[in-house]
Formats: structure tokens, C-alpha cells, sequence
């Protein structure tokens, strides 16, 4: 099924595929994070890591909450853009020899999967909340309150140590 295909007919219907998409990325985050806490050698690095792996497998259950609440079965549809996010993030990570720049390309990599997830929780909120579903927008936004909290500290680890390091 395409973005554009003709299955997406109202708001509710894109509501819906907008859940699947983050739905799919998500679980695609939890397979991801071991692998960046192994490659990260800054131990604040991997400790951060680990718990938004636990915090992530939230957010999974947390969206199937929101799916029940629709009267939906939990299902995740191809997100390209997160694998591409993913992908990207192996493939520096592999050109990268020195422990403190592999660091720091990590931080990067793992900003931009939070901005991703922002987005996407922050247009589900508003749609929610548009469709009369605030039950559902109180959940998103727990998620995304942890999204945004996860970000800041990584911006906070690189500047205050990780990128001084590694320059
Ligand atoms: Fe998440
Ligand atoms: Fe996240």
C-alpha cells in the first residue's frame, strides 16, 4: 500500500497510517539500539542508549494502547524513511576507526532518529486532538515528551564532552 494509494480516504484513515508508520519505525528502533550501545565506547554514551531501548519498547506498547483504543489491530507498514535513518547510521559507523568520532557520529545518528520520531509524534498529537481523540494525544504525548527529553541529552553529552573529545 502507498502513501498516495487510494486507501487513505479521510483524516481518520492517515491518522491511522501515520500510527502504523511509527508503529513500524519504532520496532525498528528497538532492534537497532543494542548495536549502538555495543559500538559506543563513552560509557554515558551507552548507558543513555540503554535506557531509551527500555523507554523505546514503551513507546511499542504505548501505541498499542492507542490502537486498541481505535478498535485496531497493532500493525506497522514500511517506513522507508526510518530504515534510510538506520542504514545511513550503520554505514558511517562502519567507516569510522577512531573510538571518540565514532561517538560522536552516533550522537548524530541518534538525533536524527529522535527528530524523526518528533515529527511524527507531534503531527499524530494534532491530529488526535483535531479528531475529537484526546485520550489518544495524552498517551502520544507521553511518548513524545521522552522523544524530546532524549534528544536534549544527547546535545548536552556531545557539547559538553563527546565532540571535545573526538576533535
Ligand atoms: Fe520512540
Ligand atoms: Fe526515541
Amino acid at each position: 500500500m502507498g502513501f498516495f494509494s487510494k486507501d487513505i480516504k479521510t483524516m481518520d484513515d492517515l491518522f491511522l497510517h501515520t500510527l502504523q508508520d511509527i508503529y513500524y519505525a519504532e520496532n525498528q528502533i528497538v532492534k537497532a539500539l543494542p548495536g549502538m550501545i555495543e559500538k559506543a565506547t563513552n560509557r554515558d554514551l551507552s548507558a543513555g542508549f540503554k535506557t531509551h531501548l527500555e523507554e523505546t519498547k514503551t513507546h511499542v506498547s504505548r501505541l498499542e494502547q492507542v490502537f486498541k483504543l481505535l478498535g485496531q489491530d497493532p500493525k506497522g507498514v514500511d517506513c522507508p524513511a526510518i530504515d534510510g535513518i538506520i542504514e545511513e547510521a550503520d554505514d558511517i559507523a562502519g567507516d569510522i576507526d577512531d573510538k571518540s568520532v565514532l561517538d560522536a557520529g552516533l550522537i548524530a545518528a541518534a538525533q536524527a532518529v529522535e527528530h524523526y520520531e518528533m515529527t511524527r509524534y507531534g503531527t499524530l498529537i494534532a491530529w488526535a486532538q483535531q479528531l475529537g481523540r484526546n485520550d489518544c494525544a495524552d498517551i502520544l504525548q507521553r511518548t513524545l515528551d521522552e522523544e524530546n527529553a532524549t534528544d536534549k541529552k544527547l546535545t548536552k553529552l556531545a557539547e559538553s564532552k563527546i565532540n571535545k573529545k573526538a576533535a
